[in-house]
């Protein structure tokens, strides 16, 4: 039985302030922004608002996101209650899953460090980071890796433990060793690939809700083009912002959901971000959803106040959306070939 908390229904990916080397953000600015969303979305100690970090979601400075969101806390202690703070780890310095017991140690070395700020600003909840997430299988065998994990949870250095892009039998052979309390797994109108994976059965029978990452597209639903990107955006590197074909057949969806968007009088974020929550724990056109929180990341407060502004969609609406995905096929990896190698293992 998962402890997963009642958090509120979107959370915040912050990955975007730290991922693209040309794009910085001072800590006066990270502050303003994340200030401002919590504030927005209404978190309480009881439904926190769920934030999403990673030891090594720095360029070039590895630990610049964890950095960030530690020091936050030394401006607004009173907030520290009102999160609950997912961090992945377990990548090595070339960005290859690294799940040895010598990459996690250096890796809650670093959480310790840069996130004792928000430890001690607790009040009401333990001062501790409430969940670590594996990013991905690594060579080790997942029964060690979860034995030596579920050790360090017992010693207190985080509350729950997540998995990222796992398969639903290795999900099962964690489970078999030590309670996992959720799943971080790419969701979105783009990638829906999980329904038929087995996963939803398996998150649904242990209750555990599944993160949904990139929820819009990698902002590709938000109508994000190629053009915007910056040089040395990774995003480059991927099939459906660098290869034409895909980008014209992934438009397709892009622009059905902009209309469906324009009819309802809302953004397009808001329909992608609404589509899941509305799914959540539900049954629809014969498929069961199990608990779906997206975390989609805006370093814009503007647009990540709108992102979680979610409304309930009717069954018209959802209707509607599922006929033309019915006639539509997604083209290209969700990353590249290398990088899909290392998901959903
Ligand atoms: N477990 C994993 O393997 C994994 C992998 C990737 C990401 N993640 C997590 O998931 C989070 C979200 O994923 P993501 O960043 O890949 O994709 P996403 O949330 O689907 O899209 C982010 C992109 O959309 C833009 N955007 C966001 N809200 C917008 C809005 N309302 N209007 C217009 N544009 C908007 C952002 O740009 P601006 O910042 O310029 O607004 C950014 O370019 C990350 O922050 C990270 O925490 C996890």
């Amino acid at each position: 039985m998962s402890t997963f908390p009642d958090v509120q229904k979107v959370g915040y990916g912050l990955m975007s302030f730290t991922w693209i080397p040309s794009r910085k953000f001072t800590q006066e600015q990270f502050n303003e922004t994340l200030k401002q969303v919590i504030d927005k979305s209404n978190a309480t100690v009881e439904h926190p608002i769920l934030l999403n970090g990673g030891e090594f979601y720095g360029v070039p400075e590895r630990h610049e996101n964890i950095s960030l969101i530690g020091n936050f806390f030394k401006s607004y202690p009173d907030y520290a209650d009102k999160v609950y703070l997912s961090v992945k780890g377990g990548i090595g310095p070339h960005w290859n899953p690294d799940t040895s017991v010598e990459s996690f140690e250096s890796c809650f070395a670093a959480i310790n460090k840069y996130l004792q700020p928000l430890y001690e600003a607790r009040t009401k909840k333990p001062k501790t980071l409430d969940v670590f997430t594996m990013s991905r299988v690594g060579k080790e065998p997942i029964e060690e890796v979860m034995q030596y994990l579920g050790r360090k949870r017992s010693e207190g250095v985080f509350s729950e433990l997540c998995l990222s892009e796992v398969s639903a039998a290795t999900l099962e052979k964690a489970l078999a060793v030590t309670p996992i309390s959720c799943i971080e797994m790419e969701f979105s109108l783009f990638d829906r690939y999980l329904a038929d994976t087995g996963v939803f059965e398996v998150t649904r029978k242990h209750n555990i809700p599944i993160i949904c990452y990139s929820p819009l597209g990698k902002g590709l639903l938000t109508g994000l083009k190629t053009s915007d990107l910056a040089k040395d955006d990774f995003r480059n590197h991927m099939d459906r912002f660098s290869d034409q074909e895909t980008v014209n057949n992934n438009n397709k969806l892009v622009e059905e959901v902009h209309k469906i968007s324009q009819k309802l009088n809302m953004q397009p974020s808001q329909l992608a971000l609404s589509w899941i929550t509305t799914l959540s724990n539900t049954e629809f056109n014969g498929v069961k959803y199990p608990k779906l929180i997206p975390i989609p990341g805006s370093a814009n407060a503007a647009r990540q106040i709108e992102n979680i502004s979610v409304v309930t969609l009717d069954k018209e609406t959802l209707q509607e959306i599922a006929d033309f995905l019915s006639t539509f096929k997604i083209s290209g990896y969700r990353y590249n070939k290398a990088a899909n190698a290392t998901l959903d293992i």
